[in-house]
């Protein structure tokens, strides 16, 4: 109650020309359920998405597109947030060129894409933590609790929300999730498949246990 929270969702879309982009699966569901989950909690919620979710009352949702206007909207809120969960699924990578008209189909059977790499905005708000709390995601296919712990060092997180996206009713479009909470200590949390705004719920009941001088 009463205090910012910044959250992240959705995929981003990384543009090849102005009709095609690089994209993934996700939908955006996961982060508007930690949205809502803070807005009924009291918290000033800005919700930095990509997604055409409607949006939830009483958060102030900013849309954009791109991993680069992802980071400059994230940017733009980080030193006044309290909290930030980044649950959007960012590419890593972008075109290194866009063109400005459609591609047409050449001669030849294949055709090359050159990408670069897109900034890492979680590690980027890790390396200039005050004191916000920092919740990361891991989506991973496999050696999911190894990759995690290594995000939590390396991104200097405070949480991380760790989700096997393909186990059946986890990941990406579903309305459920199953997720663990791997934390600095060494601690973890298992929770079984629940649906998304009760995964933001205990989200929520987590950061509240380690938020500093929070009521507990
Ligand atoms: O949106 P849904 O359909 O509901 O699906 C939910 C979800 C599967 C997308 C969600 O639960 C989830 O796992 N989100 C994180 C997806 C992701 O990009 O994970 P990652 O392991 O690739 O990235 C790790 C963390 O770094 C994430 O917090 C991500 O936001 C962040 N990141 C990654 C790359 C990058 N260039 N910048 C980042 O900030």
């Amino acid at each position: 109650n009463g205090k910012r929270v910044l959250v992240t969702a959705g995929g981003t879309r990384e543009a090849i020309d102005p009709v095609r982009y690089i994209g993934n699966r996700s939908s955006g569901k996961m982060g508007y359920a930690i949205a809502e989950a803070a807005v009924a909690r009291g918290a000033a919620v800005t919700l930095v998405s990509t997604a055409a979710l409607p949006s939830p009352a009483g958060v102030n949702v900013v849309k954009v597109e791109s991993a680069e206007e992802m980071r400059q909207a994230v940017l733009a809120a980080y030193d006044a947030a309290d909290i930030v969960v980044k649950a959007a699924a960012v590419a890593d990578y972008r075109p290194t060129i866009v063109a400005d008209k459609k591609i047409k189909k050449a001669a030849e059977d294949s055709l090359t894409i050159v990408l670069q790499r897109n900034p890492d905005i979680l590690q980027e708000l890790g390396s200039r933590k005050k004191s916000q709390f920092l919740v990361g995601f891991a989506a991973e296919t496999h050696d999911l609790e190894a990759y995690a712990k290594e995000k939590i060092a390396k991104k200097n997180l405070d949480m991380i929300v760790a989700n096997d996206v393909t186990a059946a009713g986890a990941g990406f479009g579903t309305e459920t999730n199953i997720v663990k909470f791997l934390f600095p200590d060494g601690s973890k949390t298992e929770l079984s498949c629940l649906p998304k705004r009760a995964v933001a719920d205990k989200l929520f009941d987590a950061v509240l246990q380690r938020l500093p001088g929070a009521a507990k």
